[in-house]
């Protein structure tokens, strides 16, 4: 097992990384407090909660709530159930959360733990690749509302992150593919070294080898730790992390969420943005195709398909508040591990998007 300690302006929580963590009782006896609700959906419980039921049994003061699967049930009507469990249960001040599930469950039992009687504790126990290596990191939550995606939500820190990369063997090849794409991202935006090394192994990442995929999920945790230790609000350099995902965003909206997974949108929207900063003469040429290829080797899409209207796309993406009118603003590469933010002409990306 390896921890990353995550910095926060109130303290720090650790991220453990390993094998067999959701039944190991030290993590829980350093971590638990009160009384405690496990939220989950059916799929994750389905799979993992069993591992966890003899440690629960003897903790004694739990409950289980498990919600339906999947981003429409990321709502405030599930959040309602969840805070409906913990004042059905009496729960405390001093009572715990833990989110056993993916981004989803994670933000939406985050939000009720951030809400609950003003915060309680949550411990985050990511089962997707995603949500180890980005969601369960950093403390952002929240819920969707039919006018706009995580447009309800608060900062609030995990007590401890328990990635048991265990869980990952019953994910899908499409969720584990959609995961790669935001390791990848942490290499491209402040990892040479990251980059070239899944560059070669890439190959033994997709079969997931167990040595090489800890090593993956614990160097991403190790970047965004980073990353969210020096900019906690996202003020500053915590942007970077949207590498790819104001492109991403948009084709996701013009699909209705429905033709891509999040870690695909986001593989085919790096790639645009490294073409963008190529275009703006920003980094060597090839850049943008050293990125499409390694994401191809994780099997992630790198094109625009032929169907989607590109005016539709930066339609959209103009949309962004931070944006002034003839000017949108992306995170652009300097060089593989090097990102910055920079306001790009609204030609130029349709240029880009009509080459794609
Ligand atoms: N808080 C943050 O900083 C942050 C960052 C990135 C993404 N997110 C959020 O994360 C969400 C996406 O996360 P996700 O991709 O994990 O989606 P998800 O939670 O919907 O999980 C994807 C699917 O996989 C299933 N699943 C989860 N773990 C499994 C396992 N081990 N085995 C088999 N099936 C499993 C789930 O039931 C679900 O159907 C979005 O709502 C996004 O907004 C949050």
């Amino acid at each position: 097992m390896k921890v990353v300690q995550v910095e926060h302006g109130a303290g720090h929580y650790p991220v453990y990384v390993g094998q067999r963590l959701l039944s190991m009782s030290g993590i829980w006896e350093r971590h638990l407090e009160g009384r405690v609700l496990v939220v989950s959906d059916e799929t994750v419980a389905g799979h993992h909660l069993e591992r966890m039921r003899p440690l629960l049994r003897e903790y004694g003061r739990h409950r289980e709530l498990i919600l339906p699967p999947g981003e429409s049930f990321k709502t405030i009507e599930q959040w309602s159930r969840v805070i409906d469990a913990l004042v059905e249960m009496g729960a405390q001040r001093d009572a715990t959360v833990i989110a056993l599930g993916g981004g989803v469950v994670g933000d939406l039992a985050g939000f009720a733990a951030a809400s609950y009687m003003r915060g309680i504790r949550v411990v985050q126990m990511p089962t997707t690749l995603l949500a180890q290596v980005d969601a369960s990191v950093g403390g952002k939550t929240g819920v969707n509302h039919s006018s706009g995606k995580n447009l309800i939500g608060a900062f609030h820190q995990p007590a401890a992150v328990v990635a048991d990369l265990d869980t990952l063997g019953t994910l899908g090849n499409r969720d584990y593919r959609a995961g790669m794409a935001e390791v990848v991202k942490y290499g491209a935006i402040r990892d040479p070294h990251l980059f070239s090394w899944l560059e070669s192994n890439a190959d033994a990442l997709s079969s997931r080898l167990p040595d090489l995929l800890a090593e993956s999920v614990y160097q991403s945790v190790r970047n965004k730790a980073e990353v969210v230790a020096a900019d906690e609000r996202e003020a500053g350099q915590r942007a970077l992390l949207n590498f790819g995902h104001t492109f991403g965003h948009a084709l996701e909206t013009v699909t209705d969420y429905s033709q891509y997974r999040h870690g695909e949108a986001v593989a085919i929207g790096m790639v645009l943005a490294a073409r963008m900063s190529e275009l703006m003469g920003m980094t060597e040429i090839g850049t943008a195709d050293r990125l499409a290829r390694l994401l191809d080797q994780f099997g992630l899409p790198t094109r625009l398909p032929d169907d989607i209207q590109r005016r539709s796309l930066l339609r959209l993406m103009r949309l962004d508040k931070k944006n002034r009118a003839d000017q949108i603003r992306l995170i652009l590469l300097e060089s593989i591990g090097r990102a910055v933010v920079r306001s790009c002409p609204a030609d130029d990306i349709l240029e880009v998007l009509n080459q794609s």
